[in-house]
């Protein structure tokens, strides 16, 4: 026989589960919630370990897990995204975006990476049915103008290729991926934008003269106004550094960039849009993140404690 039992965790995993507050039936469905807005369902079959009515788990299919679509998964940090999530498989069940086979090829080339090109609305519908969360990691990527020689002093000169500008790609390109979302009733959307949007003359804006910033802010503004329950993240420069060795900073209004700590490790953004998903403190914010140097603060842990820290919406 099949019973509903509600069973609150703080977290869930397929091997250490052990609870003694009720008497089960065998098999049964058990609903999992663990700490965050999301519950979790899970068929599990039970045996009794002793007398003092303790139960471990010995097996698990998987009914309800958090289905998440990484966009731009082919991406630096989406890629990391993408990878961290394929880890916790207990609790997400991950799918990517590429726009190239070639990008597919480099995260592993497996079954739940779409191909699909965000400017281009209806390439998006197959990957985006039935996701419950969207993690946002495309962008515009500037190019150099061949020709440049860094010993002959200057500087190096930018374009966007055709059809890539920023109003394109994230302009359009979110507002298609938010669209898109919101038709397929996803629950939940991270969004990675870039710190420096709050001022109009930032030199990141004249790269190319694709005033990506303007755009992103755009994009962002978009999903705020959304009625999907969202977060956005302003990174720092980025770096390709190892994460979880460093203290992270929230900030607002681009108040970081006026400190000497304006710069994050992906893999921390990474893990941040990751601990996005499973914490409530986290829905409805925007925020800047940077981080303290390695070595200086104390490596940011606990993220229930670093969302509650944010008070601006956007
Ligand atoms: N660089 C910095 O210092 C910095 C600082 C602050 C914030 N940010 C922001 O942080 C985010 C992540 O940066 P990143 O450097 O990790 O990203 P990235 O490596 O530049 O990746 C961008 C991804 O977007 C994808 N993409 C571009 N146009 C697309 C399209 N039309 N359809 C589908 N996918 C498309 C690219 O796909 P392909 O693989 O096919 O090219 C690429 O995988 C970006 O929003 C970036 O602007 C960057």
């Amino acid at each position: 026989m099949t019973t509903l039992t509600r069973v609150p965790i703080p977290t869930l995993t397929r091997s250490n589960f052990v609870h003694d507050h009720y008497t089960p039936k065998i098999p049964q469905t058990l609903i999992f919630s663990n700490n965050c807005s999301k519950l979790f369902s899970a068929q599990i079959w039970v045996e009794k370990r002793s007398k003092l009515r303790r139960f471990k788990v010995v097996g698990m299919s998987d009914l309800n897990l958090s289905t998440v679509l990484v966009t731009g998964a082919g991406g630096r940090t989406g890629q990391i995204v993408y990878k961290k999530l394929k880890e916790k498989t207990d609790q997400f069940t991950p799918r990517g975006l590429v726009r190239t086979e070639e990008s597919k090829g480099k995260i592993g080339g497996a079954e739940d990476v779409y191909i699909g090109d965000i400017t281009n609305a209806d390439s998006l519908t197959p990957a985006i049915q039935g996701v419950d969360a969207l993690v946002i990691l495309t962008s515009a990527v500037p190019k150099m103008k061949p020709g440049f020689d860094p010993t002959q002093g200057g500087r190096p000169e930018f374009y966007f290729e055709d059809g890539a500008y920023p109003e394109q790609v994230d302009w359009i390109g979110q507002k298609n991926q938010i669209d898109a979302a919101k038709a397929a009733g996803v629950k939940q959307i991270v969004l990675v934008g870039s710190m420096g949007g709050t001022n109009l003359n930032h030199p990141l804006n004249s790269l190319g003269n694709g005033n990506i910033l303007v755009w992103k802010r755009k994009a962002e503004q978009y999903l705020s106004d959304s009625g999907i329950p969202y977060t956005i993240i302003r990174a720092g420069g980025l770096q390709d550094k190892d994460g979880g060795v460093r203290e992270l900073l929230i900030g607002k209004d681009d108040e970081l960039l006026e400190t000497e700590t304006r710069t994050i490790a992906r893999a921390d953004v990474a893990e941040v849009c990751i601990q996005a998903l499973q914490h409530e403190e986290a829905k409805f914010k925007a925020f800047d993140l940077a981080s303290k140097p390695e070595g200086t603060g104390t490596p940011t842990k606990d993220f229930k404690a670093l969302f509650s820290q944010i008070t601006t919406r956007f």
